[in-house]
């Protein structure tokens, strides 16, 4: 297990951003630092690898994207992306949510998950967990097996865990309450 906590401390705090009253914790310098993105992505997988064999990684579209394929490439496994609405060209399944500031819809090819795929779902933050419900919602519609939920910073303040709540893992590097 590598030690991510000290690395942890890369990921800044933007006050009253994007509007008055939200904290804006920004992963950007963390992934910025190569020891640092190394850390991320080693101990991310570190976790993915604890819940068994895993066929697909889906990341959610844009700062899941950073995360899920080098995971996938350490996994053996594929990496499927989940996009905001009218960006992917094929047939799709389609979802809308609720976000700490607006809202989304989000979207995945029908073709990309087979039924009883092994899917790891990942983002960078779990806020609301608007976006991860919405995700797991579109790989199970698929017919594919969510087997692990997994971000790196969770605000828990939020509620999305307990929006969340349910069998299937949920797990987070780094909190901030
Ligand atoms: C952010 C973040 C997560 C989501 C978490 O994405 O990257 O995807 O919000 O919030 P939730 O748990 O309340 O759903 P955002 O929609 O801001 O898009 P971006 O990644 O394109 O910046
Ligand atoms: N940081 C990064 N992404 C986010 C946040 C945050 O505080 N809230 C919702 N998405």
């Amino acid at each position: 297990m590598t030690d991510f906590a000290a690395h942890a401390e890369r990921i800044r705090a933007v006050p009253d951003w994007p509007e008055p009253g939200v904290t804006f914790r920004d992963i950007t310098p963390l992934l910025a630092d190569p020891e640092g993105l190394a850390a991320t992505i080693d101990a991310l997988t570190d976790v993915a690898v604890a819940w068994g064999p895993i066929d697909t990684v889906v990341g959610i579209e844009a700062r899941g994207f950073v995360l899920a394929p080098p995971v996938a490439l350490r996994l053996g496994a594929g990496f499927v992306p989940i996009r905001k609405a009218g960006k992917l060209p094929a047939p799709t399944e389609s979802r809308t949510y609720d976000l700490e500031y607006g809202s989304a819809t989000v979207e995945v090819h029908r073709d990309a998950i087979a039924p009883g795929d092994r899917v790891l779902i990942m983002d960078d933050v779990l806020a609301t967990g608007g976006t991860i419900a919405a995700a797991r919602e579109l790989v199970t519609a698929l017919g594919g097996v969510v087997v692990g939920e997994l971000v790196l910073l969770e605000l828990p303040a939020l509620g999305g865990r307990e929006r969340l709540a349910s069998d299937t893992p949920l797990a987070a590097l780094v909190t901030y309450r």
